[in-house]
């Protein structure tokens, strides 16, 4: 890849999450050494991170207010969109999360708002619920979090095993550029957060590297695997969107939304 002179921006146009840090030894055994590392200092600073994402938050309102059965968000985080969920639908949502730090914002930030959440501490790999949902989505990219096309398989599997006749899976995910690759490389940028984002192409790999050197690495896929990974779980694509106002997806559109049922 041709690499551009590295330099200095204010905000990253890429806008790409964070993964945050489990903060005790008992959340790193979730990672089980497939996923990423990150630094606590992602969760820390993932409400500033995050502070202008809110374009997919009407998107999976939208869908949960035709959600029959409980609604369940899938890396949960901060509740970022958990809270306006069930804020919106007026139901409890359940959160599940690997970050301890996480979820005690998302406690927080849900007693403020005074949203009902279920959150639960643990890998969504390995999720499993009581009661099949209507609706299991996953915001903000965070699938990409799980590096091997195998971690992925097991989570589209729980979630076939989880949904009701009917019920919905939605998650987003950025369709990889070579252009933008090009222009970010290397690149430090001062906002949302200090950091600079480099590009693995061998490894399908973008890491998120702070000032410190706390790295969050995702592992971009192609339009086909997440096909493929609907294909291998017996789910079948309701619709594939280029963005959250439902435009249709064309050859160029940055990120997939898509929305499957069981
Ligand atoms: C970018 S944040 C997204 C948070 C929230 N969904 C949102 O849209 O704001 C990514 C989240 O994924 C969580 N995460 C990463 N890998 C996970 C895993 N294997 N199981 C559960 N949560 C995971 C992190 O702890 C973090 O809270």
């Amino acid at each position: 890849m041709l690499r551009p002179t590295s330099g200095r921006r204010s905000a990253s146009p890429i806008h790409t999450p964070p993964a945050c840090a489990p903060s005790t030894t008992r959340a790193r055994a979730h990672y089980d050494g497939a996923l990423m590392s990150w630094h606590e200092a992602f969760s820390d600073r993932y409400e500033a991170w995050s502070a202008d994402m809110a374009a997919d938050i009407p998107f999976y309102v939208g869908l949960a207010r035709e959600a029959d059965g409980p609604i369940v968000e899938l890396a949960v985080g901060s509740g970022r969109v958990a809270i306006p969920v069930a804020l919106a639908t007026g139901r409890p949502v359940i959160g599940i999360d690997a970050s301890p730090s996480m979820l005690r914002q998302a406690r927080a930030n849900a007693a403020e708002a005074g949203a009902a959440l279920t959150l639960i501490e643990g890998d969504m790999r390995d999720f499993a619920l009581g009661e099949r949902a209507g609706l299991i989505y996953c915001p903000f990219r965070s699938l990409l979090h799980l590096r091997k096309w195998a971690d992925r398989r097991r989570l589209f599997e729980r979630v076939a095993a989880s949904l009701r006749p009917g019920g919905r899976f939605a998650w987003n995910a950025f369709a990889f550029d070579h252009r933008v690759a090009i222009r970010l490389d290397g690149v430090r940028f001062e906002l949302p957060v200090p950091h600079t984002a480099r590009y693995a192409v061998g490894d399908n790999r973008i890491d998120l590297v702070l000032d410190g050197g706390e790295t969050s690495s995702l592992w971009w896929a192609t339009k086909n695997e997440w096909l493929g990974l609907l294909d291998v779980a017996g789910l079948r694509l309701e619709a594939l969107y280029g963005g959250f106002e439902r435009e249709p997806l064309s050859d160029d559109s940055t990120e997939y939304v898509f929305v499957a049922r069981r």
